[in-house]
């Protein structure tokens, strides 16, 4: 079994700020660093780090070495990783506050020359028992989503960032990733998260959804139960990437044959080793720190709500 991921590559431009940059202002970053990202190569990333087999495809340019480097030291199978010369690799311009907020504008570059073809080669590789992992950083999802319907494989989907190119129909989907605001721009509905799952299960209901919720921890839901998952407690430096982290662990343990339970508990404890550190890519923390740090906290798992 193993983990497909497609999706994106980016080299991330990090500027520590003072303050987020307002119109008609000039402003002087704190620091500056620049650091691999993507959601689609920090999810990677985080699958093999989890200890899961794991291929990317993704899109660079000939200045995307770093990116490349990334996924080799993590683990990740790069043979679907493309080089197109005459494109950029993606990039993010980060803003990270006093906060520990940020704010990301994007330049998709390379990320947005995936064309069918593309997909269709990846996708031969893929079998019944593995797990296709995709976001919303690359060109054609439409076109992606077409080609999971008719595959028999099992389709995490993490729609993030959510923009018009979200398709509407997502029966593709088996386990639905999401944060709070995200699943409701999906669903145009408001609520409690419990509300939100149950809205989301009404509409597909042979498919589960994850629903993190920052420092609250987060929601598991599927048509037979609803789980709840305490966050650890952490003191907070850059929440950059840390759903990635959540995501890709979450992943690497269901192709791995863990319960969704422990699922749960692995994607949470490494999602918030995630945060203490900085950038995306670099904060994944490597399994033996997940293992350690859930051994520290044995109350922490999840809790049933049905
Ligand atoms: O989810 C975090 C990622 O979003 C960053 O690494 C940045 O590249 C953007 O894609």
């Amino acid at each position: 079994m193993a983990v497909y991921v497609i999706g994106s590559m980016n080299i991330d431009m990090f500027f520590d700020v003072e303050h987020f940059v307002r119109p008609k202002e000039t402003l002087m970053p704190i620091h500056t660093e620049v650091l691999p990202g993507g959601k689609g190569l920090n999810q990677a990333c985080a699958c093999a780090k989890g200890k899961a087999k794991t291929w990317m495809a993704g899109k660079t340019g000939p200045d995307g070495q770093l990116l490349l480097d990334t996924l080799h030291t993590a683990g990740v199978n790069t043979s679907f990783v493309q080089v197109e010369k005459n494109s950029l690799s993606g990039r993010a311009i980060i803003q990270r506050d006093q906060m520990a907020e940020n704010c990301i504008l994007l330049d998709p570059g390379a990320n947005h020359t995936f064309e069918k073809e593309d997909f269709e080669r990846v996708l031969e590789h893929v079998g019944p028992k593995d797990i296709v992992l995709i976001q919303n950083e690359i060109s054609n999802l439409e076109e992606l989503t077409q080609l999971l319907k008719k595959k028999d494989c099992f389709v995490v989907f993490n729609p993030a960032p959510v923009t018009k190119d979200i398709p509407a129909d997502l029966s593709f989907v088996s386990c639905l990733v999401v944060n709070e605001v995200e699943v409701e721009e999906l669903l145009k509905k408001t609520g409690v998260p419990e509300f939100l799952c149950k809205e989301w299960l009404k509409k597909y209901p042979e498919s589960s959804i994850v629903l993190t919720l920052s420092s609250a921890g987060s929601m598991y839901a599927d048509k037979e139960r609803i789980l709840f998952m305490p966050a650890f407690k952490v003191d907070v430096k850059d929440t950059t990437g840390a759903g990635d982290t959540y995501t890709g662990f979450f992943c690497a343990m269901l192709d791995q044959e863990y319960t969704v339970e422990e699922a749960l508990r692995y994607a949470s404890a490494a999602s918030a080793i995630a945060v203490t550190m900085p950038g995306a890519a670099s904060s994944i923390p490597e399994l033996d720190a997940v293992k350690e740090k859930i051994a520290q906290n044995p109350d922490i798992c999840p809790i049933r709500q049905n």
